[in-house]
């Protein structure tokens, strides 16, 4: 009796739904009809997507590891970019950055702190394919992106120890993360379009009241100790030719708008998205490297970031509203 009124109701559910087309309701509905333990037998009608933890392991017990020679040496390549890797360092054959940056200064806190690219779980995001080189790139291949333009230098051999020793520090990081995780606090946040254009002018003033007291009047950084030691910036610099090139992505607008709308200014990071976009451009207006070769990036033009700001285009918007934007009009036309 109970079994037929089931099947009765089951059958009249599965009509209501294939009127509704929906597959997923079908699902639902037909398990308020079944006990307990069927229900856990049942596939999910939608799978949610596992959201791990920022959570890496106690550095401390770094030296304990059979690695850990290599995790200690990785994290200080990435603190302490210039003082190993740097165009100043004594020994020339080790010159692999061009500037007297660091990669922490853009991946803080060593990679482990959220929404600045962190490395938490980044071993197992490799190898990944992206469209800047319409290649599957291994985190090798991506390591040596930064060095070649966020520190507009060159790459580090892969056999290296240097490369390995990153490798490792980054390995390390994404203990218990399982390959192609996804972390909370991966990347960068996700920032709204701006309707307008970003404007340098208004820019400029944020600049002057909110990073000048850090990053120097002028923009260029202030220097640990001085030119020639190799020893890296305080602050570090927001152009200039210390600075990165433009074929980083942080030359790119939304890039630099959505990291500093979420770390900067550094003691207090409070800007509204409006004057994120506007300062991100005023200092993508100041000159810096060029990188050479930029125009053979995104080879697949329809895959190119509409605020990627060097030709070729995929349409016929002035080069200044890719720099600049209003950006949402460009995409509606793709
Ligand atoms: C000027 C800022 C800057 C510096 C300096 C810099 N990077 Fe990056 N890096 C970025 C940005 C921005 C991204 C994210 C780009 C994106 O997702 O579009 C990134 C991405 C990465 C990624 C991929 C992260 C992920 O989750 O996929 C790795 C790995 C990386 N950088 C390593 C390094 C290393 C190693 C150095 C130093 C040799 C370095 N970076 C220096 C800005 C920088
Ligand atoms: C209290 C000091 C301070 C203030 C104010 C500040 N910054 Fe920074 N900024 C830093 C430090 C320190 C770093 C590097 C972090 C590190 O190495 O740990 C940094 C890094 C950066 C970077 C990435 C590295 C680079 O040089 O390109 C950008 C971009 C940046 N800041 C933009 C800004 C902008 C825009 C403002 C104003 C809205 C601002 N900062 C205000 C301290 C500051």
């Amino acid at each position: 009796m109970l079994n037929k009124t089931k099947v009765i109701s089951t059958g009249m559910i599965t009509l209501i739904i294939l009127f509704s087309g929906s597959a997923y309701k079908f699902n639902s509905f037909q398990n308020l009809f079944k006990p307990g333990k069927a229900q856990a037998e049942e596939k999910p009608a939608e799978k949610k997507e596992e959201i791990f933890p920022w959570k890496f392991p106690d550095e401390e017990k770094i030296p304990a590891l059979a690695e850990g020679d290599y995790i200690l040496y990785g994290q200080k390549l990435i603190n302490e970019t210039s003082r190993y890797l740097g165009p100043e360092v004594k020994n020339s054959k080790m010159r692999f950055a061009g500037s007297n940056m660091s990669c922490k200064n853009c991946h803080l806190a060593g990679g482990t702190k959220q929404n600045t690219a962190g490395y938490v779980g980044v071993y197992g995001r490799f190898p990944q394919f992206r469209v800047r080189s319409n290649m599957v790139e291994t985190l090798e291949n991506r390591i040596n992106g930064c060095f070649e333009r966020s520190l507009n230098g060159k790459p580090l051999p892969l056999d290296s120890k240097e490369m390995k020793s990153i490798v490792t520090y980054m390995k390390w990081l994404s203990t218990d993360i399982p390959v192609g995780a996804k972390v909370n606090g991966q990347g960068l946040i996700k920032i709204p379009f701006l309707a307008r254009a970003a404007s340098p002018e208004s820019g400029k003033k944020v600049f002057q009241q909110r990073c000048m007291n850090c990053h120097g009047v002028d923009g260029l950084g202030i220097r640990r100790g001085k030119q020639g030691d190799s020893e890296g910036y305080v602050f570090p610099p927001l152009w200039g030719k210390d600075s990165y090139n433009t074929g980083a992505a942080m030359y790119r607008l939304m890039t630099a708008a959505s990291f500093i709308k979420a770390n900067m200014p550094f003691d207090n990071p409070d800007l509204t998205i409006e004057q994120a976009y506007d300062v991100a451009a005023y200092i993508s207006s100041q000159g810096r490297p060029v990188k050479p070769g930029i125009e053979k990036d995104f080879p697949v033009l329809k895959f190119k970031p509409v605020d990627a700001p060097y030709p070729p285009f995929n349409d016929d918007f002035p080069p200044e509203q890719h720099k600049y934007g209003p950006f949402q009009t460009m995409l509606k036309d793709k």
